[in-house]
């Protein structure tokens, strides 16, 4: 099953957002994977998804940490893939463990994505302007629907 959504934003206000939006409808055990260019608006939005999972941490950019953990309703693992390049470093950075206890988002989902879950939200991001964003939500597993279905809505 597979489900798309398609939204644009027009500022990084926006994108925060769209992705605090997101946030609130997140529990336990949802995994998002995020793919984009530099500066395409991959933190922005894991920002507003930390706001909307009630964190009042600041979120800044993985990329020398690999992993970031913030404090919400739910604890939020924010990873960069960047600079991995196999399924034993994701294993490493203990992935798996964060999925059972955390929402777990990815910058550079793609980087990889065969070594992710088949249920999956991925989210993807294009520079479309200086300011403005297309952001592409593909659901791909029942629960990731309804999440999709309820942001749609909201
Ligand atoms: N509509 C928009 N949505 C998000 N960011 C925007 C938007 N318009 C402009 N920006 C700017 O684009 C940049 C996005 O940076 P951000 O760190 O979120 O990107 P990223 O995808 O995480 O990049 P990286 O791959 O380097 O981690 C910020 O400087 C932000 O101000
Ligand atoms: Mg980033």
């Amino acid at each position: 099953m597979e489900f798309k959504a398609v939204f644009e934003t027009r500022s990084v206000g926006e994108t925060e957002g769209l992705g605090e939006k997101l946030g609130s409808l997140l529990s336990k055990g949802d995994l998002v994977a995020l793919k984009g260019d530099l500066g395409a608006g991959k933190t922005a939005f894991t920002r507003g998804i930390a706001r909307g999972l009630g964190s009042e941490d600041f979120v800044t950019s993985p990329t020398f940490t690999i992993i970031n953990e913030y404090d919400g309703d739910v604890p939020i693992a924010h990873m960069d893939a960047y600079r991995l390049s196999d399924a034993v470093e994701l294993e490493d950075i203990g992935f798996r463990d964060y999925l059972k206890e955390y929402v777990v988002v990815i910058e550079w989902a793609d980087r990889v994505i065969d070594l992710l879950p088949d249920e999956v939200l991925l989210v993807e991001f294009e520079t479309i302007g200086e300011q403005e964003r297309r952001i592409t939500f593909t659901a791909k597993g029942k629960k990731y629907e309804k999440i999709l279905q309820e942001l749609k809505k909201s």
